[in-house]
């Protein structure tokens, strides 16, 4: 059985634009001297047990910088097939290294972790514990947090209309992992996903949340990128000490 690792990264960070006014996808903003998408995909290539990284660009995308990448290996694969939403590129990556790696019936039972390419904080640590978690389990999984704060349901005005308990509400992450065929299938079912799980969920499966940490967060605001560029920093200095 073999892992696969799908980072989609064909998205345009309107979210970061519309408040730095930097017009760079933010997959290849600056961050902790590289490209921000770099940082994700050196954890996942320097996984052993993943066997290859699939990276899925727009297909008209002129800023990738194979230059910056070359160092990573072989595991590296490139592909430009994004899709309109993050699900469509993830089909679009899904069907693309299927036909790369020799179709579906090669590969359909080998297990996929999708990670987004804007979570530079993830570690080897982190894709071990969640491959270890998951095991052959056939519902998948995916790394999670519990939620901290005390969460509000807002009116249309714009007040407290209700408040949610928190109790056994987490944060999705990525990566999430299942198997080839039955992701593929998920998402031609539930195109509408704003993630991997909820189109499995669709189907009736019921993945595993694996615990993680706050620190694998997700760069969508200019805000986030100096949190993530203060955690890279940290653990660069933790390690030289
Ligand atoms: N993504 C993708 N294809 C899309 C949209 C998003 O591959 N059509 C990728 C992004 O590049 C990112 C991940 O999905 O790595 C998570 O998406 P998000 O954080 O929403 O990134 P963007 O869509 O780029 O940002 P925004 O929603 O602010 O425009
Ligand atoms: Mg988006």
């Amino acid at each position: 059985m073999a892992y696969y690792a799908l980072v989609p990264a064909a998205g345009s960070g309107s979210r970061m634009h519309a408040l730095s006014g930097r017009a760079l996808p933010k997959q290849y903003l600056p961050l902790a001297g590289q490209p921000l998408i770099r940082h994700a995909l050196e954890a996942l290539c320097a996984t052993p047990a993943i066997v290859e990284v699939f990276v899925v660009l727009a297909p008209d995308d002129a800023l990738w910088p194979a230059a910056a990448m070359a160092d990573l290996g072989p595991k590296l694969r490139v592909l430009r097939c994004g899709g309109d939403t993050r699900a469509q590129s993830v089909a679009n990556g899904l069907r693309a290294m299927a036909h790369e790696l020799g179709g579906e019936a090669e590969i359909g039972d080998d297990w996929i972790l999708v990670h987004d390419a804007a979570r530079p904080c993830l570690t080897v640590a982190m894709v071990e514990n969640l491959i270890a978690e998951v095991g052959e389990d056939d519902a998948g999984g995916l790394l999670a947090v519990p939620v901290a704060d005390t969460l509000k349901r807002a009116d249309e005005s714009g007040r407290v209309h209700q408040t949610v308990p928190r109790e056994g509400l987490w944060q999705a992450q990525t990566p999430q992992m299942f198997r080839h065929r039955l992701l593929l299938d998920a998402l031609d079912f539930a195109p509408q996903v704003t993630d991997e799980a909820s189109a499995i969920e669709t189907l009736g499966l019921l993945p595993h949340l694996v615990p993680a940490d706050a620190s694998n967060l997700k760069v969508t605001y200019p805000l986030d990128l100096q949190l993530a560029e203060w955690i890279l920093q940290s653990r660069k200095a933790e390690r030289k000490q």
